[in-house]
């Protein structure tokens, strides 16, 4: 009886997930991002590239597996390595176009990506094929519209769904995240497979 308990409870803690979401806590290397000017350490604790390489990512996703992750213009680059340290391949991108403008150093930017990444294979589960570009004003700082979640879903309705760095429960998802109620424990992962 004991012993089928902690099984059950070993079983629940090592999740596999078909479907990542993933909005990291960048860390910017430039003058703009003091809590005076209002970047992103005013709002929340961020995290390095290393450190964002280093998230157990890999043990929790299933062999065949897809990753959407948010990044901006500057920071477009090193996506790439936490893409790869994560397991996962680029593949294509959704544009949000946010209508309200933030100040950039090479030009004004209303923008962010969405990357669509896969592991294995999971090529969408639905025909119908989404524009790319999605035009929605944004809100409060770093929040991303709800519409991008509820198109992962329709796009992939079947299979574990996770969201990273999350900030808000959303319904059938699990998340990760300091903001977030009942978090998934990432550490469990890592030490699991250590
Ligand atoms: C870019 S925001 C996410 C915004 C969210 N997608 C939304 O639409 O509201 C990044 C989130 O990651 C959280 N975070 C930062 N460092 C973290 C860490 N080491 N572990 C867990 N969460 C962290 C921040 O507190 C913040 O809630």
């Amino acid at each position: 009886m004991r012993s089928g308990g902690l099984l059950t409870t070993n079983l629940i803690r090592m999740k596999k997930y078909k479907i990542i979401y993933a909005d990291p806590a960048w860390k910017y290397n430039d003058k703009q991002n003091t809590p005076k000017l209002g970047g992103a350490v005013k709002h929340y604790q961020t995290m390095t590239i290393k450190e964002l390489c280093n998230l157990p990512v890999k043990c929790l996703t299933e062999d065949n597996a897809v990753l959407f992750i948010w990044t901006t213009s500057p920071l477009l680059e090193e996506t790439f390595a936490v893409i790869k340290a994560w397991g996962f391949k680029y593949k294509s991108s959704f544009v949000w176009d946010k209508i309200k403008h933030n100040m950039g150093h090479y030009n004004s930017v209303r923008h962010e990506l969405l990357l669509i990444c896969t592991k294995g294979s999971c090529t969408p589960e639905i025909k119908k094929l989404f524009d790319s570009v999605v035009s929605i004003e944004r809100t409060e700082h770093s929040k991303k519209p709800k519409y991008f979640a509820d198109l992962i879903d329709t796009i992939y309705p079947s299979g574990n769904r996770i969201e990273l760095f999350a900030r808000d429960v959303k319904q059938g998802w699990d998340v990760w995240g300091n903001e977030a109620e009942g978090s998934v424990n990432l550490e469990q992962y890592r030490s699991h497979y250590a």
